[in-house]
């Protein structure tokens, strides 16, 4: 099932309650919430109390993409603020196997991303504690960046262990997602599709979530 994830990074923060039920009313599946703190990734956005004030917005899921680390002393808050999906870094914990069951045990879903250039064979351990793969198709920090096109051979990889394994998870792409490149994304295997600039610099929503949909789905 193709899900569209609009990226808060691009929306007019000075209107996100709006912007929030613009782009749900416009079709969007996913909120989806970029976490950064200035040390996982050169860029500082949000918390978890500006996540708990888009919790009492959004009525759809919150797809929260945590870049910071450390990331494990942070869980508890960003649980409670309200998060659906909480999505951690490969590359921000050292103890990934206990990082994912923290999230896991708090009833969270458990998200794992994965950075454009590091390794795939990181999942194999820890593939079946997942509801939710996120390939990066830019690196982290910034909305607005181009597709990085190595990314379709990685969605096409965790496909296939996913289907291999037979196990039920999404595999979302996060990053430089656009009406003409959504299609190839999606042959390759992902079905959750972050878009940050393609949506908020667009003025019908409605409309390039429905072209995005349509591209996924063609
Ligand atoms: C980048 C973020 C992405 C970004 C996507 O670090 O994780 O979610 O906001 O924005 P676009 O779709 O504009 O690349
Ligand atoms: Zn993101």
């Amino acid at each position: 099932m193709i899900k569209i994830a609009p990226s808060i990074l691009s929306a007019d923060f000075s209107r996100l309650g709006e912007e929030i039920r613009a782009v749900e009313q416009a079709g969007a599946d996913y909120i989806h919430v970029d976490v950064m703190d200035g040390h996982f990734v050169p860029n500082l956005t949000i918390g978890p109390l500006v996540v708990e004030a888009i919790g009492r917005v959004a009525t759809q899921p919150l797809d929260v993409h945590l870049m910071i680390s450390p990331v494990d002393v942070y869980i508890p808050a960003f649980v409670k603020a309200g998060a659906t999906i909480l999505t951690v870094h490969a590359e921000a914990t050292l103890h990934l196997d206990r990082t994912l069951n923290q999230i896991r045990e708090s009833g969270c879903k458990v998200g794992l991303a994965l950075n454009p250039a590091t390794p795939l064979c990181q999942l194999a351990s820890v593939l079946h504690l997942l509801d939710m793969v996120v390939l990066m198709s830019v690196n982290p920090g910034f909305g607005g960046q181009s597709f990085i096109p190595h990314a379709l051979n990685r969605i096409q990889t965790v496909r296939r262990m996913i289907t291999d394994r037979g196990l039920n998870i999404e595999l979302e792409v996060d990053g430089g997602i656009k009406p003409d490149n959504i299609h190839a994304a999606a042959q390759a295997g992902a079905n959750v599709f972050v878009a940050g600039s393609a949506v908020f610099t667009q003025p019908d929503y409605a409309a390039v979530i429905q072209a995005l949909r349509a591209n996924a789905s063609a």
